[in-house]
């Protein structure tokens, strides 16, 4: 007899990613023809410019050998919380060990504070363009989703829109600087701080993952670090952008005590704990030697310069230049495309994946996200066949 499998109608809006379609085609058609792809399309490093540190390999090696193999519930080890509690405090929010977290990414970490404070009918702000996870969980919480479009060409928050979105029953404002999928900075943090403070039930999640990959001596600028928002604010960050381990899977959050230790229980509820010998590594990165993340960022600054140079001579692109995270955001209405024909022409047509902006919200209509976090070369034979393709 079939099985009539039951599954529960919260989980009725579990699709495939818009975001990751492209990823999806690119490896198949890669699979199907042998024809080598341009991967502009990964939220990731790529190549051997991005190798991780013989000392974070060391340590990880050292960390089993000693033993780091076994259950290790709670919120993270003592001597990482610290360091995390360190960091943050020089990014302006004076933190305490017990108030950071250590989650399996930032997206453990974005998932488990949705689900920490949404349920049926409770409001949640995201900006549009964003980034479509979070939104996974505030479906299947029920919540009530609100968007602020963001205003471009430099994709600000405008706290006059945002006010009139807030009402007593908005429970979280979702911001993500360096943003993704464009790159730009929020720059109003204080002025956006000062309207949530207005509200005593408004909690912001600040996802500041690229926040040590902004370019051009500019500042990275947490909304916590505004005085009053430190309590009403989980700031939620990755080792993965900065010390480049996103395979490692490994983030951390930070917010007042309150919110820890509900996300403790949730996260000893579910996965127990992030790999301790994992954990050991994150550490080592973080006492270890900071030159190369510096040398990083110095690195892909000068991808940014190329891919943006590369994007303007492209025939129909327009390409402002973003301030930090790894993608640029060209604008390709010039073409006479829409975001996915584009992204689709330039799969089948010239072997170049890129996501179609709109998978990204639909203020990102009429924009592709591309990648640069990848070798020169690429970046070279990526454009060249672009420009080849929308000079025909
Ligand atoms: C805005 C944003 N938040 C969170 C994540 C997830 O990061 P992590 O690898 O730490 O789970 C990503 C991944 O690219 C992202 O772009």
């Amino acid at each position: 007899m079939s099985v009539n499998y039951p599954f529960s109608q919260r989980i009725e809006h579990f699709v495939q990613p818009k975001q990751w379609a492209s990823m999806r085609v690119a490896k198949e058609l890669e699979a199907r023809t042998g024809k080598k792809i341009t991967h502009f399309e990964k939220g990731d490093y790529q190549g051997p410019d991005f190798e991780t540190p013989e000392h974070m390999l060391d340590a990880t090696v050292k960390a089993l050998r000693d033993g780091y193999v076994r259950y290790n519930p709670g919120p993270g080890l003592p001597e990482l919380r610290e360091e995390i509690a360190k960091e943050m405090t020089q990014r302006g929010r004076k933190t305490e060990p017990e108030e950071v977290i250590v989650t399996a990414g930032a997206k453990q970490a974005l998932h488990m504070s949705l689900l920490t404070f949404l349920e049926d009918g409770a409001e949640v702000i995201f900006p549009n363009p964003g980034y479509p996870p979070d939104e996974v969980w505030a479906k299947y919480a029920k919540a009530v989703i609100k968007h602020t479009p963001l205003t471009k060409p430099d994709w600000q928050f405008e706290v006059d829109k945002l006010a009139s979105m807030i009402t007593p029953n908005t429970r979280l404002l979702i911001i993500n600087t360096p943003q993704r999928p464009n790159g730009h900075l929020v720059e109003n943090p204080e002025e956006i701080a000062e309207l949530c403070k207005k509200f005593p039930q408004l909690i912001v999640i600040t996802d500041e993952i690229f926040s040590h990959v902004v370019y051009d001596g500019k500042a990275h600028k947490s909304i916590a670090a505004v005085p009053g928002m430190e309590d009403r604010t989980i700031v939620i960050d990755t080792f993965s952008k900065t010390y480049a381990m996103t395979g490692w899977r490994i983030g951390w959050a930070v917010a007042a005590r309150p919110i820890i230790d509900k996300l403790s229980i949730f996260l000893q509820d579910s996965m127990t704990n992030v790999a301790a010998f994992i954990q050991r590594a994150a550490h080592a990165a973080m006492v270890g030697p900071q030159d190369w993340v510096i040398a990083k960022t110095a690195l892909l600054q000068k991808k940014r310069d190329r891919i943006v140079a590369g994007l303007n001579n492209v025939p129909g692109l327009k390409c402002d230049t973003p301030s930090g995270a790894f993608y640029a955001f060209p604008d390709i209405t010039g073409t006479g495309m829409t975001s996915q024909e584009f992204t689709d022409r330039l799969m089948e047509n010239a072997g170049v994946a890129v996501v179609a902006g709109n998978a990204f919200g639909s203020q990102g209509e009429g924009y592709v996200r591309v990648t640069y976090a990848t070798s020169d070369d690429d970046i070279d034979e990526g454009i060249e066949r672009m420009t080849t393709e929308l000079s025909k």
